[in-house]
């Protein structure tokens, strides 16, 4: 298990007016990664963004970016976000693209692999992709929106797969309903990457006051 902790900004619930200077204020705010959501209309029933908003956030930043896709054929848009400069290229478990053949393509392209996994859907799915991905993101929210309740029985879930896995030095991540006070029950279950939106966004301590508070709830 890695041990240093990871803080991720979800931009889905950002202030889009000015894309730029958000993008810096969340880099300015002590954030490790952006997480950039991406819907399809058709895994989830809404659409968020593409191209166009991943150039722009490129240019604003060097800070690692993570695009999840929540789409049906994720390995159609691999090529053209990695030419975007996304760093990992996290897919679903349950999308409709042959899993193996997504691995290799992002592989190829250089960048590194993620894997999410819906609330409802079995580890045992995720057994034969191991070796071959950096990261797993467990989805403690149903995908689709920001601002939804923490689901406290993923924790279950990553317990169980470390118990099963325990030579493995693979990133285990969170996303969905982080705040003060769930970031440490995700972290006591074995998560070293946790994935904010509201959390950080929608925080009256401000972007800088809530990374920090996240990051000392994992030390407490
Ligand atoms: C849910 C997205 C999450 C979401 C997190 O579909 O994948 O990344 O933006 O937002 P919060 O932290 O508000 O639950
Ligand atoms: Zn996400």
């Amino acid at each position: 298990m890695k041990n240093q902790c990871i803080i991720s900004t979800s931009i889905l619930s950002s202030n889009f007016k000015n894309l730029h200077n958000e993008i810096k204020d969340i880099e300015n705010c002590g954030t490790d990664e952006i997480h950039i959501d991406v819907m399809d209309g058709e895994f989830v029933e809404n659409l968020s963004f593409g191209l166009p908003i991943i150039n722009t956030i490129r240019s604003s930043t060097k800070l690692p970016l993570e695009g999840h896709m929540m789409v049906n054929y994720p390995i159609k848009y691999v090529k053209s976000f990695a030419d975007a400069g996304i760093d990992i290229f996290t897919f679903h478990i349950e999308s409709k693209s042959p899993t193996m053949k997504t691995i290799e393509l992002i592989k190829k392209q250089n960048l590194k692999v993620g894997i999410a996994i819906n609330p409802d859907s079995s580890i045992s799915l995720l057994q034969k992709y191991i070796d071959h991905i950096d990261r797993i993101i467990f989805m403690s929210v149903y995908p689709g929106k920001g601002g939804q309740k923490y689901i406290r029985s993923t924790e279950d879930k990553m317990i169980e797969f470390l118990s099963l896995n325990k030579n493995k030095n693979i990133l285990l991540g969170v996303d969905g309903g982080i705040k003060s006070e769930t970031i440490r029950g995700a972290y006591n279950a074995g998560a070293r990457l946790f994935i904010s939106g509201t959390g950080i966004l929608d925080n009256k301590l401000g972007y800088y006051g809530a990374i920090d508070q996240l990051r000392r709830a994992t030390l407490n």
